[in-house]
């Protein structure tokens, strides 16, 4: 075998050992997610600190306020898409539920709003 041909070898062995990795980390992330959706990189970053990452809002900050829990269908303040996205981008009064208008643009609160959407409905 020529040291070309043997470094061919090599490289392919790599590829797919690489591969390999790369599907197991995508398994991975999508069982500890409850939906895929583009929200939700920003849902975990911006919101899941007080929502929790599964959403159910089983957090210290979020554990006492009763519309916390995105997890599910019921909703205290609205639960169109159009009152969702309202709440995130203007927050709850008196909750620590601040409005991210500003913060994130509309795109990124529509996207936020149909991951909680989807969110609910697996959840119950
Ligand atoms: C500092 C903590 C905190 C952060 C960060 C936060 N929230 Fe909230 N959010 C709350 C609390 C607490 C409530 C519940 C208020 C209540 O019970 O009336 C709430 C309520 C809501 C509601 C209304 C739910 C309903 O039942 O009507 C939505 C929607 C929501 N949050 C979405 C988000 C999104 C999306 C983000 C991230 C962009 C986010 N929140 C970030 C604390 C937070």
């Amino acid at each position: 075998m020529t040291l070309a041909r043997k470094l061919m070898l090599a490289a392919a062995a790599a590829g797919t050992i690489f591969a390999v990795g790369c599907q197991k980390e995508a398994a991975q992330s999508a069982s500890s997610a409850a939906v895929d959706a583009p929200g939700q990189g920003i849902y975990f970053q911006q919101c899941a600190i007080c929502h929790g990452r599964a959403g159910k809002g089983d957090t210290m900050i979020a554990a006492n306020y009763p519309w916390a829990n995105l997890a599910d269908t019921k909703y205290g303040h609205g639960s169109t898409r159009e009152e969702i996205i309202r709440n995130i981008t203007d927050g709850v009064p008196q909750t620590p539920m601040r409005g991210f208008k500003g913060a994130l643009s509309d795109e990124e609160i529509g996207q936020i709003a149909d991951y909680i959407i989807a969110m609910g409905k697996q959840g119950s």
